[in-house]
């Protein structure tokens, strides 16, 4: 819609556990050149500690991307934030927004909503660390908290800090009594209260979160002043959801890219990862499931690969022979 605009969080791809690892990255990068994505949380000490090649190695063609963080200890993020840049990461997210119960014990997560001079103190000492930019994914509150100065506190204090950057889930995270699961849903959305962010903060850049399923609903954050929309579960789940954006939100030229040939692309890097770092096809075959959603032999996709992908010994060519029973792109079309 709008070809001035190039920032790449205009159009991001959510920090997502379990899910958005390195060959998820991968399979997105085949959709879209321009999004930026985010790894999986990863929290200070892995990093600092951890075996680094296995918890944030990536290939270079997933850039732009942005390490997503979780800690709360000003100089242990530091530390962990450098170790981000060496490795060629675009960016460090801290994670304000996770409410899971093994991270509210670390003091980190979505409970820092609560704590804004500390989030502070991490982004200064995470920006005094690394050349790369800092930025911040939060809520709008928890618990009780009035989302109005919580929100506000919370960005008044990064901002004063030298983040740029805030990336929104437009709802509430209830500490207590819901599961992580259901803090992605039954908190109410309130998209009013993010576009109040970005009136009242014209300069910051101001990502919205939660609930946007395609790239209408991205468009319609742009035209109401937001900077960008960072998309999670739909991404994942219907990825082709990503495949038209670097025209209609990037502006780039468009490109003839269909889904057969994302699948033999994968099935190469597939084979690829096999070889040098010894991954299981499965690993990468089982993000890629929701490829064909919404065709004629999805079903006969999903199933094909779901049966064959736990047998070790399955190879790439998994992905080429599940691709065989959905219809030519043209055709499905038609
Ligand atoms: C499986 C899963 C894992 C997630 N893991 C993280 C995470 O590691 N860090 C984070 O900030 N948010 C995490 N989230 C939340 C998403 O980043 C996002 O804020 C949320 O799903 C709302 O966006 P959506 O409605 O577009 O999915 C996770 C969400 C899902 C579904």
């Amino acid at each position: 819609m709008n070809a001035m605009i190039r920032l790449p969080h205009t159009l991001s791809v959510a920090p997502m556990m379990d899910w958005t690892d390195r060959h998820c990255r991968m399979f997105h990068r085949h959709l879209t050149r321009r999004a930026l994505l985010y790894t999986e949380m990863v929290t200070a000490d892995a990093v600092r500690f951890g075996d680094r090649g296995r918890l944030i190695g990536f290939s270079t063609d997933e850039h732009p991307v942005a390490l997503q963080l979780g800690g709360s200890e000003p100089a242990a993020m530091a530390e962990a934030a450098r170790i981000a840049e060496d490795f060629g990461y675009d960016e460090v997210n801290i994670n304000v927004g996770c409410p899971s119960d093994r991270v509210q014990s670390g003091r980190f997560g979505a409970c820092l909503m609560r704590e804004p001079v500390l989030v502070g103190r991490m982004v200064e000492a995470m920006r005094a660390a690394v050349s790369i930019p800092v930025t911040v994914k939060c809520r709008i509150g928890v618990d009780d908290q009035d989302p109005g100065p919580a929100l506000d506190a919370l960005t008044a204090a990064v901002a004063a800090a030298g983040c740029r950057t805030l990336i929104v889930h437009a709802r509430k995270a209830w500490l207590q009594g819901l599961s992580p699961k259901e803090n992605r849903d039954v908190p109410p959305l309130d998209y009013d209260r993010v576009d109040a962010l970005k009136a009242t903060n014209p300069d910051m850049v101001v990502v919205l979160n939660g609930g946007l399923l395609d790239l209408d609903a991205v468009e319609a954050a742009l035209a109401r002043g937001l900077d960008g929309g960072m998309v999670g579960r739909a991404a994942y789940q219907t990825p082709w959801v990503l495949a038209d954006a670097d025209r209609r939100i990037f502006g780039a030229p468009s490109t003839d890219i269909d889904r057969h040939a994302v699948v033999e692309a994968m099935a190469e890097y597939a084979g690829r990862a096999r070889r040098d770092l010894g991954t299981p096809v499965k690993s990468v075959v089982r993000h890629m499931l929701g490829l064909f959603q919404g065709l004629p032999g999805a079903r006969a996709w999903r199933r094909y690969l779901s049966e064959t992908m736990p047998n070790p010994d399955a190879g790439p060519e998994i992905l080429i022979e599940a691709a065989k029973r959905v219809a030519p792109e043209r055709r499905a079309a038609a």
